[in-house]
């Protein structure tokens, strides 16, 4: 991973309308979040941008303090579209750059090209409208594809990643080529807080069950993008930061041998998670 100072949890906002995403991103970021996860599939990046303008206007904190993260839509990864695509997203962002650009799904049925596809992105970080260049729902051998198609390093692959799907090849490979694990849907959509051993960590250590999801995570060394629509949970997740859970716990965790994918759209998730 290039240097940069990525913060450890982001805020992640699929499924929110814009004015959620506003209220959000606004109250978010006043509780300390600097890294936000949205997507054109997410139809909201008008509601993020204006909240990160009235933060940013009203001096809550600067632009360069943020870390702003959106996605190409799996119809537009035709090169000419995906240029496109991410003008549109900066305009509706309200930005003049942005932080991390993902191909959201590797929508090859649509046109997906490692070459063509992360070549527009990458004449784009050239332009200076994007600082990196990230994929998502990408197998280990994609990434391997991609790393060869450019010159330039693949900042993250974004995957779903929660004690009931725990990633364990696709983690060692991604550390090892030095690229950042984007961890969504870390509450596996809330589903993993009703699970027993979840439950008894928590009450164990007296922190909430999404604080053992988020930290089990972090300690695994990947940045977790919730997503939160009230003000407790945006701070009850925030604070997971600060919890280090016991190496036992971790340990346990690690044992859960669940399989669990939450997320698996037809047509442009790859084709290995349905065998
Ligand atoms: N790249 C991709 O293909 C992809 C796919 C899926 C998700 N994502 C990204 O990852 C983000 C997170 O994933 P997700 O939204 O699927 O699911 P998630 O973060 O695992 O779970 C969100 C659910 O958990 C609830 N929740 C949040 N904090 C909580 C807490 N502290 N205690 C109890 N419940 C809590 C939320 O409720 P409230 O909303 O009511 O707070 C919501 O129902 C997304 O928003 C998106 O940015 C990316």
């Amino acid at each position: 991973m290039s240097k940069v100072n990525l913060p450890n949890i982001g805020l992640g906002t699929w499924m929110q309308k814009p004015e959620v995403a506003k209220y959000s991103t606004i109250e978010g970021i006043k509780i300390g979040y600097r890294f936000i996860d949205t997507a054109r599939a997410y139809k909201n990046e008008k509601g993020v941008g204006e909240g990160l303008a009235e933060v940013i206007d009203s001096g809550i904190v600067k632009r360069e303090e943020l870390f702003v993260a959106t996605k190409v839509f799996p119809l537009s990864v035709r090169p000419r579209a995906v240029k496109r695509a991410i003008y549109k997203s900066l305009k509706e962002l309200n930005l003049r750059y942005i932080d991390l650009m993902y191909v959201h799904f590797p929508a090859f049925v649509f046109g997906y090209s490692h070459k063509k596809t992360l070549g527009v992105f990458s004449e784009l970080v050239d332009e200076g409208i994007i600082n990196h260049i990230g994929v998502s729902n990408f197998t280990i051998k994609m990434m391997e594809d991609a790393i060869e198609s450019i010159d330039k390093p693949i900042f993250a692959n974004q995957i779903e990643h929660h004690p009931y799907l725990q990633q364990k090849e696709q983690m060692e490979f991604l550390k090892q080529k030095g690229i950042a694990i984007i961890s969504y849907s870390p509450l596996g959509r809330g589903k993993v807080l009703d699970d027993p051993l979840i439950k008894n960590i928590a009450e164990k250590n007296k922190i909430s069950t999404a604080q053992v999801c988020l930290s089990w995570l972090m300690s695994k060394g990947a940045y977790p993008i919730p997503k939160a629509s009230s003000l407790d949970h945006l701070k009850d997740n925030f604070a997971a930061s600060e919890v280090t859970l016991p190496q036992e716990d971790i340990l346990q965790i690690d044992k859960i041998k669940i399989s669990q994918r939450y997320v698996h759209p037809p047509f442009v998730s790859p084709k290995e998670w349905f065998v």
